[in-house]
């Protein structure tokens, strides 16, 4: 695997009133900095996006946790984490020396969980806070909260009152009306959205006819969920014309990242692809840099905080 070399950036993005040297992200859950800090220069990401930080350590679900297909992965990993106070001695302050902008993602089994990592976080050095209420891989809280505008819209004006840090809400694409979800995010006070988290799905051994996951269904990932996730950017958009939007799902290419933007993205999170290639976001960042300057309208557009 190669070391990839700094490169200087043509095409920025502006998020929420935070300045990204380029669109591309990496995606919660897939980003490791152990692992990544050895391909790339974490500093050169448009932001990194942390694993989905809890009130105390997580265990996760049981093992095994992924089945991987050609073009998906499911996966039911349920938020392992070593909770929030390891992760702002440990994790915040080393990706914050390297010089990332940091996405802090945050996760909870129900409201006073995720108040207690908001209110944790609402001085640290963390760029931007994202509220995880679409993890369906988590018995109570994640997916659950993120599929009921009423419960929704609680939670989010509740942290609204703990942080001014820039707080994006990732949405769940397992609802009958997304858009009717992103309104209520964005009425309680979400500074942005991020979508979309994971669909529900699942594999089987045919050899045992058993699931493959112990926890039986998990979320799908991949390059399978691209038109789908697309989709929900441009529907959330189409509705909601000044929120800012981060899309994510199936990104392998800079020429999907550019669909997504075209689709009314600020920017975008590259997620499994970074398990099959740890490089993949910094090489989607290169190639969107690339394409972008064929299209001075987008990257202008992108560069004052607008969409297409
Ligand atoms: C192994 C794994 C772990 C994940 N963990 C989290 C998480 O902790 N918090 C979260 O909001 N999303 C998590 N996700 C969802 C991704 O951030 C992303 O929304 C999703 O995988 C779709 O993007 P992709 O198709 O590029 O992977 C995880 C995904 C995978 C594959």
């Amino acid at each position: 695997m190669n070391v990839l070399e700094p490169h200087e950036w043509r095409h920025k993005t502006i998020v929420a009133g935070t300045e990204w040297k380029n669109p591309v992200g990496t995606a919660s859950g897939t980003f490791q900095l152990d692992a990544c800090g050895d391909y790339y220069d974490v500093s050169q990401m448009g932001a990194i996006c942390t694993k989905g930080v809890s009130p105390v350590p997580w265990e996760g679900n049981p093992s095994p946790r992924t089945a991987e297909g050609p073009s998906s992965m499911v996966n039911a990993v349920g938020l392992q984490n070593p909770g929030v106070d390891r992760y702002l001695v440990d994790e915040l302050p080393r990706l914050k020396k390297l010089g990332a902008m940091v996405i802090t993602n945050v996760a909870g089994h129900s409201d006073e969980d995720y108040a207690q990592v908001v209110e944790k976080l609402a001085d640290s050095e963390a760029d931007m806070l994202e509220i995880n209420v679409s993890c369906p891989n988590v018995s109570h809280g994640g997916m659950s909260v993120g599929t009921d505008p009423v419960v929704l819209s609680r939670l989010i004006k509740h942290l609204r009152t703990l942080t001014d840090k820039p707080m994006i809400v990732k949405l769940s694409p397992n609802v009958t009306d997304i858009v009717q979800i992103a309104h209520a995010a964005v009425d309680a006070g979400a500074d942005a959205l991020s979508l979309i988290n994971t669909l529900v799905g699942m594999r089987i051994d045919i050899n045992t006819g058993k699931p493959i996951i112990a926890n039986r269904t998990g979320g799908v990932s991949g390059p399978a969920i691209f038109p789908i996730a697309l989709s929900f950017v441009w529907r959330v958009r189409q509705s909601i014309p000044n929120i800012p939007i981060i899309g994510i799902g199936g990104i392998d290419s800079g020429e999907k990242a550019l669909e997504y933007l075209y689709a009314g993205a600020n920017a975008v999170e590259v997620g499994a692809a970074a398990l099959v290639d740890p490089t993949a976001p910094m090489r989607v960042a290169r190639e969107l840099d690339d394409l972008l300057d064929f299209r001075p309208e987008l990257a202008a557009k992108l560069a004052k905080g607008q969409t297409w």
